[in-house]
């Protein structure tokens, strides 16, 4: 299995991080792709990519941060994208739940650094909460489909779904599938088909039951990957095999 989308760097993991590592590997994760919000946290994701061979990097800057982006910014950003274990531009995207930064910059900056990943062609990684239209439209006018990429923590209908695959993107499914009240989620797993469907656990955000409300990691990843088999008859393995190819193929992970 991968853990397509962790945040290894967050403070949460500084009293453990290696025993998280080491619980992944030993429940059968065999790659960890850690995700930077801002420059500071690219960087350390970039030493835990170094530092560990099943470990990479995604380098973005999160939404919440677009207000945070200054000239000195991009060309950081370029500079760091440059190292082996660099798989993708992300997170990036659009967050109208919380609005840490005022949308209209949010706009601004998510349409540059998918200008910036096309420049540098990556692949995308695209945070989305409550702008499901804004985000397929900016995706759209953007070109975003030259790069692809995945739509992480998948929170759209299926309308929106198919217009994403469309584009040549992945849906990334968290452990929130795993809640009771997760209906609309489940069904759309139903739907879409395999090839296109990538785990992650967002640790240490949105740990999935039994482990609801504490601290998500990566290991937990292989309740996203139970449930996605029960959901659409299949077996445990095939799930696992097949949504980690689908993180290599996107990726470009060499096997
Ligand atoms: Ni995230």
């Amino acid at each position: 299995m991968i853990d397509s989308h962790a945040h290894l760097e967050m403070p949460e993991f500084n009293h453990d991080r290696k025993d998280v590592i080491q619980r992944a590997h030993d429940s059968g994760i065999d790659y960890i792709i850690t995700i930077g919000i801002d420059i500071k946290s690219c960087k350390q994701a970039i030493a835990l990519a170094e530092g560990n061979e099943s470990i990479y990097a995604v380098l973005g800057i999160h939404p919440h941060n677009a207000k945070d982006i200054d000239e000195s910014t991009y060309p950081l950003l370029r500079k760091l994208t440059q190292h082996d274990k660099v798989c993708a531009l992300g997170e990036i995207g659009l967050d109208f739940f919380r609005n840490l930064s005022p949308p209209e910059i949010q706009i601004k900056r998510f349409r540059e650094l998918i200008a910036l990943a096309r420049e540098l062609r990556l692949p995308i990684v695209v945070h989305d909460r409550n702008a499901h239209q804004e985000t397929l439209d900016i995706l759209k006018e953007e070109k975003a489909f030259e790069v692809g990429g995945v739509i992480h923590c998948f929170s759209g209908d299926y309308e929106m779904a198919s217009k994403c695959l469309n584009m040549g993107f992945y849906i990334s499914i968290p452990g929130t599938i795993t809640f009771k009240n997760a209906r609309s989620l489940q069904e759309l797993v139903r739907s879409i088909p395999l090839d296109r469907i990538l785990l992650e656990t967002d640790s240490p955000f949105l740990a999935p039951m039994p482990f609801r409300g504490k601290r998500n990691e990566p290991s937990y990843v292989r309740y996203v990957a139970d449930k996605i088999a029960k959901l659409k008859k299949l077996d445990f393995e095939e799930v696992a095999s097949v949504t980690s190819q689908n993180v290599k193929t996107l990726f470009r992970i060499p096997t």
